[in-house]
């Protein structure tokens, strides 16, 4: 079947197998490899993307649900080389190692932001208990959330 979907501010459309996850049809047909698939199962938060505004798992989400709906993906998050907050904040408190978790984390902590400029611990680790990291303890992920919540209020 053929979706049409606006991504990332764009229309796009695909021709695709309605049983295809939108995550696959981001990766293999649309050339956005940056949600990345890792469980596959909703378990990882790897694949976080935006559909109308929701934060969603795309791996959980049929390419026909998608169907005339808008997606955002991490690639929407930075304007060419310049980096949001969040992603500087990431880098700036060593928030990174093997990198595979972290477009799930940016978008999950910039929707975070978007909704509670100024989130508690407890409201950092309920809104990113979906999202898991196999490398870095999480310490250095709650630092990279405060960093990029102070870098965002302070932002003019
Ligand atoms: S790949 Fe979608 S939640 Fe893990
Ligand atoms: S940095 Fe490797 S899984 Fe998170």
């Amino acid at each position: 079947m053929l979706i049409r979907t606006t991504v990332n501010g764009e229309p796009r459309e695909a021709d695709v197998w309605p049983g295809e996850s939108l995550l696959f049809v981001l990766r293999e047909h649309l050339g956005l490899p940056g949600s990345k698939n890792a469980c596959e199962q909703g378990e990882c938060g790897s694949c976080s993307v935006w559909l109308d505004g929701e934060l969603v798992c795309a791996c959980l989400v049929l390419a026909a649900q998608a169907d005339g709906r808008e997606v955002r993906t991490v690639e929407d998050l930075s304007a060419g080389d310049e980096l949001s907050a969040v992603q500087e904040a990431f880098l700036e408190a060593g928030a990174v190692q093997c990198g595979f978790c972290t477009p799930g984390f940016v978008v999950a902590v910039t929707h975070l932001l978007d909704e509670r400029p100024s989130p508690t611990e407890l409201e950092v680790r309920e809104a990113l208990s979906g999202n898991l990291c196999r490398c870095t303890g999480y310490t250095k992920i709650l630092d990279a959330v405060f960093l990029a919540a102070e870098h965002r209020r302070s932002a003019p």
